[in-house]
C-alpha cells in the first residue's frame, strides 16, 4: 500500500491547532479494509442470528461503516466500557457501563472494538459475555497493537496491525476529541493529560 498523504492534514481545522505526526492509515485504505472484512465476516457466518456488537465510544465509527459490508442479516448493539483513571494508560478495572438490553443466549456474538491495546477491556468484557451463554464470540478490531499479553479470547477479525503510537482519528480519541477524523493518525504532541 502507498505511503498515506500527509500533505491534506497539516491545516485540517478538524485538529484543534494541533499538528498530525504522520497519518497511520488514510480514509481510502480504511475503506478497502474495512471492504475486506465486511466479505470475510458474511463468509464467517453462514448461519444463525448475527448480534454485532459495538464497544462504545471508540468503535463507532468503525461499526458503522463494518456492518454496511456485511451482506446477511443482523442486529446491532452497545455497550459502554470505561477504564478508570488516565486516559492514556488503561487500567485493568473494566466497568461496564451498560448492559446490552438484547438477548445475548444463543446468538453469535460479534463484538467490535477500535483498538487493542493492552487487552485488559477485552479480557474483562469477554468472561462478562461468556456468562451470557452466546452460540459463538467473536471479536473484530480496527486496530491492534500487538502489546497485549495473553488474551483471553484470540482476536479473529483484525483490521491493521497498529504502531506503537497514540492514535487518534476514525472513532478514537483524546479526551474526546479527534472522533470524527476520517483518518487515522498520530499527534505531534504526544498528550500527557
Ligand atoms: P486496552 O484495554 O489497553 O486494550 O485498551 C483498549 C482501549 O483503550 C481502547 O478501546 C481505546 O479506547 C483505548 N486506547 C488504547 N490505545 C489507544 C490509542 O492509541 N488511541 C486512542 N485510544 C486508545
Ligand atoms: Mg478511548
Amino acid at each position: 500500500m502507498n505511503a498515506a498523504p500527509v500533505a491534506s492534514a497539516p491545516g485540517d481545522p478538524r485538529l484543534l491547532g494541533r499538528d498530525v505526526r504522520r497519518i497511520a492509515f488514510d480514509a481510502d485504505r480504511i475503506r478497502a479494509r474495512v471492504g475486506e472484512l465486511g466479505r470475510t465476516i458474511t463468509e464467517a457466518y453462514p448461519d444463525g442470528d448475527l448480534l454485532v456488537l459495538g464497544l462504545l465510544k471508540g468503535s463507532f465509527v468503525f461499526l458503522a461503516d463494518l456492518v454496511r459490508e456485511i451482506r446477511r442479516p443482523l442486529h446491532v448493539d452497545f455497550l459502554v466500557a470505561a477504564s478508570y483513571g488516565d486516559a492514556m494508560i488503561s487500567s485493568g478495572n473494566v466497568r461496564m457501563v451498560y448492559d446490552p438490553e438484547t438477548e445475548l443466549e444463543g446468538k453469535h456474538i460479534l463484538l467490535v472494538e477500535d483498538i487493542v491495546d493492552s487487552g485488559r477491556t477485552l479480557n474483562t468484557l469477554v468472561g462478562l459475555l461468556k456468562q451470557r451463554a452466546p452460540r459463538s464470540l467473536e471479536i473484530c478490531t480496527l486496530l491492534h497493537k500487538r502489546i497485549a499479553g495473553a488474551l483471553a479470547h484470540p482476536v479473529r477479525f483484525v483490521g491493521f496491525d497498529a504502531p506503537h503510537e497514540f492514535l487518534v482519528g476514525y472513532g478514537l480519541d483524546h479526551a474526546e476529541n479527534f472522533r470524527h477524523l476520517p483518518y487515522v493518525a498520530s499527534l505531534k504532541q504526544v498528550p500527557t493529560d
